[in-house]
């Protein structure tokens, strides 16, 4: 099944559309990756994940139907060309919510007040805006759940970005994937930081998608990985319920480090990081050794996200200058 005979089978009857709309979605990081996907068309993962979402940090979209010939999308601003890779994305997104309308185009305007594709999750914030956008646009009301099954067709960490908080990606075990969706988790955690460390905001050479293809496909060490991310989420449930901060941080930071193992293990290698990755990992690791509760995770490119509660927050900042420090559920 691809995405467009799923949403044959499952959207609702599209009439036509309302008007213009406007949405924002946080972006996320995941503590317990999704990294693989058992169907690639549908981007149903091999394994579920936990993430927690950014709270003011992510995407504002606005759609707006538009009489011409072609979608006009723009990116902070800028018209992005019909042939780049984002408008094309986006595009090929919208086709799914005009299936019966294929005339109608929309003006889409997408800003990010994070970095596009540094590995801080823009198109997970992104997807989720515009389908929230689209769903409103043509008058669907859909439920949540519904809006995070058709976001995880656009970039599968979208599902978790149309809720606030911590979020469960389900996996999921049906070939049409109606139950691989994100659901909230309901166990705030006042004083959690979430610490960018930005090491180089450029695009990143090798996407997520491809990424994940080339380590199924050639890394040995994969095998493993669906064993340890179905541990991990365990333990990160426990460190929920417990608030044990401790438990959570190296959950997660071992979860990021496997995650990456895998991808180095991989051919042609697939190593994200760069010298100033390693350093501030060293720098993490060194102020653990004197005492302080701080740990990393990092997605597919080289910046660090830094884990830590409020009251370790001067220390870290005084580590990391000009650190961005965002808190999910506020001090
Ligand atoms: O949603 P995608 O296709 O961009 O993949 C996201 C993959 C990671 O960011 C590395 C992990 C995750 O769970 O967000």
């Amino acid at each position: 099944m691809d995405k467009r005979e799923f949403m044959q089978a499952h959207l609702p009857a599209v009439g036509s559309v309302r008007g213009s709309r406007e949405h924002f979605a946080p972006s996320n990081i995941a503590l317990c990756k999704y990294w693989g996907k058992r169907d690639a068309q549908l981007n149903l993962p091999v394994n579920a994940s936990l993430s927690v979402s950014l709270g003011h940090l992510g995407t504002r979209t606005r759609v707006e139907p538009l009489d011409a010939p072609q979608d006009s999308v723009y990116l902070n601003g800028r018209l992005q060309g019909a042939d780049s890779r984002f408008a094309q994305r986006v595009s090929a997104f919208i086709d799914l919510f005009r299936m019966g309308q294929p005339e109608q185009m929309f003006r889409v305007d997408t800003d990010n007040n994070i970095p596009t594709a540094a590995g801080l999750a823009s198109s997970a914030s992104g997807f989720a805006a515009l389908t929230r956008a689209m769903d409103e646009a043509y008058g669907l009301g859909m439920s949540d759940t519904e809006l995070s099954v058709i976001a995880r067709l656009g970039s599968g960490s979208a599902c978790r970005s149309l809720f606030e908080g911590f979020v469960e990606w389900q996996m999921g075990v049906r070939e049409d994937g109606l139950d691989s969706h994100a659901i909230p988790v309901d166990k705030p955690w006042p004083g959690l930081c979430v610490g960018l460390v930005k090491v180089d905001e450029r695009e990143k050479r090798v996407d997520s998608r491809a990424g994940m293809q080339r380590t199924k496909e050639t890394a040995h060490l994969y095998q493993s990985w669906p064993l340890q991310a179905g541990a991990d989420l365990a333990k990160l449930h426990n460190a929920l319920d417990e608030r044990d901060f401790g438990l959570l941080g190296a959950v997660a930071e071992q979860n990021a480090l496997s995650m990456h193992a895998t991808m180095i293990a991989s051919w042609p290698p697939l190593l994200y990081w760069q010298p100033d990755t390693v350093a501030a990992m060293h720098r993490v690791w060194a102020l653990r050794e004197e005492g302080l509760a701080l740990y990393f995770t990092m997605d597919a490119g080289p910046n660090l996200k830094l884990l830590f509660e409020s009251a370790s927050q001067a220390a870290v900042e005084a580590a990391f200058p000009g650190l961005e420090v965002i808190k999910p559920f506020g001090d």
